[in-house]
């Protein structure tokens, strides 16, 4: 599967760069004039009220790299197609690379809005090492994920207690939930929890389809002796999991499953990427590559 979007990847990428006539080193063979990019990836959501977080983000790299074009990219094929039907175009990591290419981008930092390092950020990373191989420009780097190194770990830690609620008390649990993976990358959910907690007990990290799960959480707020719960997305943006998985009605929703164990729950619908402490991450993820290029 991977290996066949391998090859559907460099067939797109050399027919788009080889149609424009280009490469990195231009039309006509001189020394193309450095033009520096950054290219933001997300998984992409087609939820509306999701398009805060990537606005906010947008915004933020603008106001840090004001003279630096910014473009898009979702890693999601299933979000592209259900966006398109609406008709709102969004390029694939891929497309958009020889879009920036055709365009005459020399150097290009490609910044991950991944919250893990797992299975989409290392296809993109596949992506990158395929226009380096073929020099489609003179530089192109990639950032990390939001939790990329253990200074990274320390200020997520920081930035999930400084975007709970201010009223919420110290007996009090703070459930947040990340998505999950099968990729060996789940584990920095659980070295997060374990982080969160040396600094408070009732703040803890769960995951919709990886581990921690629900019911490991479920039996920590019991150990705790937690009468309320406040809910809240780890993912960068309050999409379709944060609102049925996590906050909805549904019968098998964290919230209808935490109040049926007798917690009290309050969900809060707002993404990772809606705050600050969390986008100043991504945002200095970007410090490293730009500065390769001067
Ligand atoms: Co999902």
């Amino acid at each position: 599967m991977v290996r066949r979007q391998c090859i559907m990847v460099f067939c797109c990428i050399l027919s788009l760069v080889c149609s424009a006539g280009l490469g990195f080193a231009g039309a006509h063979g001189g020394p193309a004039a450095k033009k520096v990019g950054i290219l933001l990836v997300a998984f992409g959501s087609s939820e509306e009220s999701a398009q805060v977080s990537f606005a906010n983000i947008d915004k933020k790299v603008k106001a840090t790299y004001p003279d630096i074009p910014v473009r898009w990219a979702y890693t999601s094929n299933i979000i592209r197609e259900k966006l398109a039907g609406q008709g709102k175009e969004l390029d694939s990591p891929e497309v958009a690379l020889a879009k920036m290419s055709d365009e005459g981008f020399t150097d290009v930092a490609v910044q991950s809005l991944h919250t893990i390092g797992g299975a989409e950020f290392h296809d993109l990373m596949e992506i990158v090492s395929g226009f380096k191989m073929m020099g489609a420009f003179h530089s192109i780097i990639p950032g990390l994920p939001l939790l990329g190194t253990q200074d990274d770990m320390k200020k997520t830690v920081a930035a999930l207690q400084a975007v709970i609620p201010k009223e919420r008390k110290k007996d009090e649990a703070v459930v947040f939930m990340g998505h999950g993976t099968h990729h060996p990358a789940n584990g920095f959910y659980a070295a997060l929890n374990f982080q969160v907690q040396l600094e408070d007990p009732n703040i803890f990290i769960g995951t919709v389809e990886g581990y921690p799960d629900l019911e490991l959480i479920k039996s920590l707020l019991k150990r705790n002796k937690i009468k309320k719960v406040y809910l809240m997305p780890f993912m960068s943006v309050a999409g379709d999991h944060a609102k049925n998985d996590m906050a909805s009605e549904e019968e098998d929703s964290w919230k209808s499953t935490l109040t049926k164990a007798g917690y009290t729950c309050v969900p809060i619908l707002k993404g990772t990427a809606e705050f600050s402490p969390f986008t100043d991450i991504w945002v200095s993820h970007l410090k490293g590559p730009l500065s390769h290029f001067k």
